[in-house]
């Protein structure tokens, strides 16, 4: 028997779950809604693709190949604020579609991969402001 050297946190199902149920509400979010609906046309790829992404991030599986930052980059007006929204928006559909462990992971990762993204995306001091404590965006210490 092969067993994986990494922990798997969720399933195929509840990957398609909250992938399914998180994109379904950005849809029609005041905020999210425009910005995706201005770049995805035809959702089905993008879902598959999502669903790689998080299958990857839960299980270290490497099924996502991709460029994220890249790509947030090129997408004009993100903003704190719209991280903001897209994680709580997140946090709410991991609760609330796997109660538990699960879902808490989930939201945990996606906490740490939206701080990296926005630190990224965002020009300072929006996206590496000095409580992060990350040491970015802040001016180097004098030289001793
Ligand atoms: C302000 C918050 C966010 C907005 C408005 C946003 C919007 C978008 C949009 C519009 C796309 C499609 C881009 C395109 O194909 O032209 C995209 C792709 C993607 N997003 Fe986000 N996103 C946000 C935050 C996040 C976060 C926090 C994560 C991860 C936890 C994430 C993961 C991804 C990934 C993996 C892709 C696919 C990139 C690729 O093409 O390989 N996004 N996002």
């Amino acid at each position: 028997m092969s067993r994986s050297p990494h922990p798997q946190y969720a399933t195929e199902a509840e990957v398609a779950l909250v992938v399914e149920t998180f994109y379904g509400r950005v849809r029609h979010h005041p905020e999210l809604g425009p910005v995706f609906a201005a770049r995805i046309s035809d959702w089905g790829p993008h879902l598959a693709k999502m669903k790689d992404f998080w299958h990857a991030v839960m299980n270290t599986s490497g099924r996502y190949k991709g460029r994220p930052v890249e790509v947030h980059r090129a997408i004009p007006g993100l903003s704190r604020d719209l991280f903001a929204a897209w994680l709580a928006l997140f946090r709410e559909v991991a609760a609330e579609v796997c109660p538990g462990r699960t879902g808490a992971i989930f939201a945990e990762k996606a906490e740490r991969i939206a701080e990296s993204l926005a630190i990224a995306c965002l020009p300072a001091p929006e996206g590496a402001p000095p409580d992060l404590g990350t040491g970015l965006g802040r001016e180097a210490p004098p030289c001793a």
